[in-house]
């Protein structure tokens, strides 16, 4: 009831295609300097965020973590969404966006590298994940490398958590279908490019072996 009325209350600025010119003008920056890494030339869109953020039970979200941070556009919205009694890590690569980061959130526990996710929980004494929000450009990096992320994320979330991640292809779904036991997914226009949003499920059943 409460996370229905979160998602109701839930508008990132609008539903305007772009994000500030001043955030934009940042996230461009750094595309020039590493764009296999960043991936896009503008931040996401508040229609994407909402996209991405709305089908998460934010009342039973306890650890949740963002892969690639950027300029805060997700970080915020999540922020605004989660319990306050939640934990919030956000890994982002690039040192420069992660000490505007950390400016931006002081609340938000700030790690480097999305890959070594395993470890930043274990440092946190974390013991799963409730939801993980993923901004990645997960096609840009080597095959092996990105499936072996998406198990590693599998295997740390709970049963029954939420991976939900943005790509600008459909590359990445026969490795979703094949990870998660849920998929669904959505196109969204509204964005620069228009992106698809994949909403992954961890089935709540445990499997028991006799
Ligand atoms: C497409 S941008 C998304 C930024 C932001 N979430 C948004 O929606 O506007 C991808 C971000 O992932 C970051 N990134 C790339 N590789 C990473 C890694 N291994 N670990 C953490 N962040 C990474 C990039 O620096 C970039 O900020």
């Amino acid at each position: 009831m409460a996370n229905r009325a979160i998602k109701r209350n839930f508008r990132p600025k609008g539903d305007r295609i772009t994000p500030s010119i001043q955030q934009s003008l940042r996230f461009l920056q750094h595309f020039l300097k590493s764009p296999q890494s960043v991936g896009s030339v503008v931040p996401s869109s508040p229609a994407l965020v909402k996209a991405l953020l709305t089908e998460i039970d934010w009342e039973a979200s306890h650890v949740i973590a963002e892969l690639g941070g950027g300029t805060g556009i997700v970080t915020r919205a999540i922020n605004q969404l989660r319990v306050p009694a939640s934990s919030f890590l956000c890994f982002e690569k690039n040192p420069k966006m992660r000490r505007d980061l950390a400016g931006q959130f002081p609340d938000v526990l700030l790690e480097a590298d999305a890959f070594a996710i395993r470890d930043s929980l274990e440092r946190h004494q974390l013991m799963s994940l409730d939801c993980v929000v993923c901004g990645l450009p997960l096609v840009n990096f080597p095959r092996g490398k990105r499936e072996a992320l998406l198990t590693e994320v599998h295997d740390l979330l709970r049963p029954g958590g939420v991976f939900v991640a943005f790509q600008y292809t459909r590359r990445l779904r026969p490795a979703l279908v094949t990870t998660f036991d849920q998929l669904e997914s959505r196109y969204i226009w509204r964005n620069l490019p228009p992106a698809y949003v994949f909403t992954c499920i961890k089935s709540p059943f445990r499997l028991c072996h006799f």
